[in-house]
């Protein structure tokens, strides 16, 4: 994970840089460092913790410069403190490198550096890396670009590297290898970064570095890029489409909740162009353009990690069920190494926020390389997954900065269900009449979800009555199945409360022997879908006295009887209850790590982008 962020040009690099990391904490928060070069020094300053304790150290140092590096770690090698964290000094203190990714033969380049009489202070692959440039740069006799160059060629990993030189403070030279990298071009001055987040404020010219790509960026020139094979390219300048307010707060207390509000405009965005009301149909143009694909799949694999997994299996519900086609939902860390069955009449679907996630990008790969044919769908425009596959639908959700994916997963599942209602529709395996109900209904999801986060409030109260609770079980059956389990993860992941996610009907194969009046039981009981075995299974729990908080169809008298707290949702088709539902479980989440002081945004050991392994 790692954020990295460069820049060289005529105003001072300190506060750029600065502001950069605050926007990247979300890939990490465990250390931070920045280095500089001025008056023909090179300063190199680090924190351990998050990037407040590098400015607060910064503050009495001297931080002028107009290059410098900047990095927020997010451990792999090495214990997240001062020694292992970003950036590192070469040998000589000539270089200083910082770097997102892990390299998986540094121990065999450590160990012929050492021979050559290199030594070493930390426990970082970074370090090595850095050590084997000037290595290669003294023994080559070459410039920084050409050393960068030779040094991976003997590289085996993921990466994305800036690399500045104490005695040529015009260059900073930047290469990637399945870690993210973006160059902003502005004038006479040059931005880089993990994402386009740091680089929106002062240019929409933005290059994505391609993968085993070098770019040399130097004062008075334009970009540079050649291949690590040494093959020269020439940049693709592409227009940002981002705004600064997006990566704001917008007055609330926490990114999580904000993006939790944004849900019914980022609905909208999903849909925006692609469901028309007077038309009663759904345009996807990656669909459109690529029909024959669909409609002859005889399987369809998802493949994802984390949030977007439960997403996928949404998906798997809706393309079962619309267009009568065999899908396995598979976590890509699984996936990409069991040997799975894939041919070319598979359609494979990498689900991803980030475009990022190394599982889910190698997947990806696997499946490319038997011959499927790949349709991402991701958050990120212009990352790895999508630049890999063969065509896609983004999902428009806007940047997601709190490190609990909320707005990403409901876009996700609006996004799957367009792509079954489609095919179901052109396959015929759906009726028109039930197609243009749910195109109809698609477009009040976000009015219904308005109705839902009404009772915020509501929420709020309740949620602190159960920052007691060491333990959670969430239950719902058929589409709200993967909602339980993501309401599940939501709370775990933020608020550190133990939490899990079962069908309904599997409590009595076992987790029932959990059941007593400690036990939370949040339970998933809406009118659509399953609705009397369900009341059958919270039955089964009031009997054994667990305290059952139930999400209800507005109007549900007899859940609501049965719960300890219950909370409306709109009724709809079965199919969109998940967009619904999702909401309160996300909120209790939200309201209860907030009560039981956690940090919401950056929850421990966890980072938003998953680019190692
Ligand atoms: C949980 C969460 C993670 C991500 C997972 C995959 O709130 O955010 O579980 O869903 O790391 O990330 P992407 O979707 O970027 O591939």
């Amino acid at each position: 994970m790692c954020g990295i962020v460069g820049y060289i040009g005529k105003q001072q690099a300190y506060p750029i840089l600065i502001k950069g990391l605050q926007r990247l904490e979300y890939r990490g928060y465990d250390s931070a460092g920045i280095a500089l070069i001025h008056d023909g020094k090179l300063n190199v300053y680090k924190a351990k913790g998050k990037v407040a304790d590098l400015v607060q150290f910064a503050s009495q140092k001297d931080i002028s410069g107009n290059i410098g590096i900047a990095h927020t770690r997010w451990a792999t090698h090495g214990e997240p403190n001062l020694v292992n964290a970003h950036p590192h000094y070469s040998q000589s203190e000539e270089l200083a490198i910082i770097h997102n990714g892990i390299i998986e033969n540094y121990a065999l380049l450590k160990e012929g550096l050492i021979k050559e009489g290199y030594t070493f202070h930390s426990e970082t692959d970074t370090e090595v890396l850095v050590q084997l440039i000037e290595y290669v740069k003294k023994s080559n006799g070459v410039d920084l670009t050409s050393a960068v160059q030779l040094a991976l060629n003997q590289v085996i990993g993921a990466y994305a590297i800036c690399v500045i030189e104490k005695s040529f403070p015009d260059v900073i030279v930047a290469a990637r290898k399945g870690s993210p990298l973006v160059v902003g071009i502005g004038i006479d001055e040059f931005f880089l970064a993990s994402d386009a987040t740091p680089i929106v404020e002062y240019t929409d010219q933005v290059v994505y570095v391609g993968d085993e790509e070098i770019v040399t960026l130097q004062r008075g020139k334009s970009i540079e890029i050649k291949t690590i094979a040494n093959v020269q390219k020439t940049p693709e300048i592409k227009k940002l489409e981002m705004t600064i307010s997006q990566l704001e707060k917008g007055g609330y207390p926490h990114f999580m909740i904000k993006e939790i509000f944004e849900q019914p405009k980022t609905l909208s965005d999903s849909m925006r162009g692609r469901v028309s009301i007077d038309e009663k149909s759904i345009k996807l143009s990656g669909f459109i353009d690529n029909k024959e694909k669909f409609l002859n799949a005889k399987r369809i694999i998802i493949t994802a990690c984390g949030t977007s997994w439960h997403a996928g299996l949404i998906g798997k519900y809706a393309f079962e069920e619309f267009a009568r086609i065999p899908v396995e939902v598979e976590y890509s860390s699984e996936f990409r190494y069991r040997n799975p069955v894939i041919n070319e009449q598979d359609l494979v679907i990498p689900i991803s926020q980030s475009g990022e996630t190394a599982d889910t990008l190698a997947a990806v790969e696997l499946a490319k390389s038997k011959g499927a044919f790949i349709f991402g769908i991701c958050n990120v425009v212009g990352a790895s997954i999508p630049r890999m596959t063969h065509s896609g639908c983004y999902t428009h959700a806007g940047p997601e900065i709190g490190v609990a994916s909320t707005k990403a997963f409901t876009a996700q599942v609006t996004v799957l269900l367009m792509l079954a209602l489609l095919i179901g529709k052109e396959k015929g395996t759906i009726t028109n009449a039930f197609y243009e109900k749910c195109v109809e209904e698609l477009a009040n999801i976000p009015n219904k979800i308005k109705r839902i986060l009404e009772q915020n409030e509501t929420i709020s109260q309740f949620a602190k009555t159960f920052t007691y609770a060491q333990n959670f079980i969430y239950l719902g059956r058929g589409y709200n199945f993967p909602v339980a389990l993501e309401g599940a993860l939501k709370l775990k992941e933020i608020s550190y409360i133990h939490a899990e996610g079962y069908p309904a009907a599997e409590m009595k194969h076992g987790p029932i022997a959990l059941i007593s009046q400690e036990m939370p039981v949040v339970v998933i009981a809406t009118k659509a879908g399953m609705y009397e075995k369900v009341v059958s299974n919270i039955q089964e729990i009031k009997a054994r006295k667990g305290k059952i908080i139930s999400i209800v169809t507005e109007g549900d008298v007899v859940v609501k009887n049965l719960s300890d707290y219950s909370i409306s949702i709109p009724d709809t088709e079965e199919c969109f209850v998940p967009l619904l539902a999702a909401i309160p479980l996300q909120l209790m989440a939200y309201h209860i790590a907030v009560v039981k002081g956690c940090n919401v945004d950056q929850p421990r050991n966890l980072a938003k982008s998953v680019t190692v392994e």
